[in-house]
């Protein structure tokens, strides 16, 4: 189009230039002279003069034209040259026209090396070669931009850099289908992103370990004082066959239960874990044998309202919370040096939601921080007593694991005609899934 146009201003310009030569220039010489001779003489050099005048204006006019399309074509080529990523000029010949110095810089080849799509692809891509070059090949009739797709590189210094190409016709030149594509070089990007993943896979594994040490503190120190009671009565001689049988039998409960924590932990993070009927009372039950006897000792009263309501779900999940409240609120009991301690643990069923109720009368919390309670590494206790991970891995377990929800919030009730006060865990779990 723009080469028409052209043509047509330089020949329009040469019309208008001749024609007023021919409309003036016999009349400016028919003033001068009417002898024939001389006017025959005139009109030859008067045509001579013609040719040489607007042959320079030709030339001037073209070689004006073609600087403008050399100095397109230079500036195209800067252009491309300075951007970041590399391109790619090739047609349906498998001729590489032109390759920008970006891509020479990445690839570390020179254009004559690559100048056809086969060298540069065996080069590249070595094995994958044809599967590119069929790709490569049904290029040459897109109409649009395109995304080619993610691909790995082979640059002459032997790295392996990852491009992600795009394409578009770049119209036909000398007669052939001709293709730009340019690239975007993600290869730092995905660097970064495996180690991402390393990092996140690393911290989930910390996770774990935590979850695992956390769960195992109260069941290890249970074995512990069996153990030493065994010894202890043992040397005294007042050991009785049947305390012995409890007592394996309890430390055999326990180490089944840190065996399980273990598997529960592993699988914590793979969604897929089968999911069993149980009772809420089977869970609660199981949470009172792994606590221990320490609740009894520490004088705590467990006020049971939990009803018959089967549900299904992951038990040992359920457990695990529970097992994470009452511990807090033993912790708040003996805190406060209180003297009645209670733990309430009632069942509902809302809408298609069950809900469980846990609640103490150990004063509550301080409702200054009562909203960062289940934020990791939160703890109000000594370094020895707590590591702040109770309530995180209670929620995380619930709402990920479990499907449900768990919110705390501070309650005042009345109990055998005493105010109390205290804190209030609701867990609402779904009951028809
Ligand atoms: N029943 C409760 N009564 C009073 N304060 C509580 C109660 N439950 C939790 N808290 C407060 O919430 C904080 C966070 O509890 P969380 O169980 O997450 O950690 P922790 O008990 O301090 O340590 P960890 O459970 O890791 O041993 C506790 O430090 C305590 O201040
Ligand atoms: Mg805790």
């Amino acid at each position: 189009m723009k080469k028409v146009s052209t043509a047509l201003y330089i020949a329009t310009v040469y019309f208008i230039l001749s024609f007023f030569w021919i409309l003036f220039s016999d009349k400016a010489i028919l003033l001068f002279t009417q002898n024939n001779e001389v006017l025959t003489y005139i009109q030859t050099i008067k045509g001579w003069l013609f040719i040489s005048i607007t042959s320079i204006f030709l030339y001037f006019l073209i070689s004006k034209e073609f600087k403008k399309e050399q100095d397109l074509k230079e500036y195209f080529k800067k252009t491309l040259d300075n951007l970041a990523s590399p391109i790619i000029v090739f047609n349906e010949d498998g001729e590489v026209l032109s390759i920008n110095k970006t891509f020479e810089k990445l690839t570390g080849y020179k254009h004559k090396e690559i100048d056809t799509i086969d060298k540069w692809l065996k080069i590249a891509y070595g094995q994958d070669a044809s599967n590119v070059k069929n790709i490569i090949d049904s290029l040459y009739t897109i109409d649009s931009i395109t995304d080619d797709g993610i691909y790995h590189i082979k640059t002459k210094s032997g790295k392996t850099l990852i491009w992600n190409f795009y394409s578009a016709p770049f119209g036909i030149r000398n007669n052939k289908r001709t293709i730009i594509s340019n690239a975007i070089d993600i290869t730092d990007v995905k660097e970064k992103e495996k180690i991402m993943m390393q990092q996140s896979k690393m911290a989930a594994m910390g996770e774990v370990l935590e979850n695992i040490a956390h769960q195992w503190r109260q069941p290890l120190s249970n074995i512990s004082t069996v153990a030493t009671g065994i010894d202890l009565k043992s040397e005294l001689n007042t050991l009785e066959e049947k305390e012995i049988s409890q007592s394996m039998k309890v430390i055999n409960d326990t180490v089944q239960y840190l065996s399980k924590t273990i598997d529960d932990f592993r699988s914590f993070f793979k969604p897929s874990k089968e999911k069993t009927n149980f009772t809420v009372e089977e869970s609660f039950e199981k949470s009172l044998q792994v606590i221990g006897s320490k609740f009894t000792n520490e004088n705590i009263e467990f006020i049971n309202e939990i009803e018959n309501i089967n549900i299904l779900n992951d038990n040992n999940a359920l457990i695990q919370v529970f097992i994470n409240l009452f511990n807090n609120s033993k912790d708040a009991f003996i805190e406060k040096n209180l003297s009645t301690r209670l733990i309430f643990i009632k069942t509902d069923i809302k809408k298609d939601k069950l809900i469980i109720e846990i609640k103490d009368n150990a004063g509550g919390i301080d409702e200054n921080i009562i909203n960062k309670v289940f934020e990791p590494y939160f703890t109000t206790k000594s370094k020895s007593l707590g590591t702040g991970i109770g309530l995180y891995m209670s929620e995380e377990i619930v709402v990920k694991h479990m499907e449900g929800s768990i919110e705390v919030e501070n309650v005042e009730f009345d109990y055998n005609k005493e105010k109390q006060k205290g804190t209030k865990f609701t867990i609402s779990l779904p009951l028809n899934n």
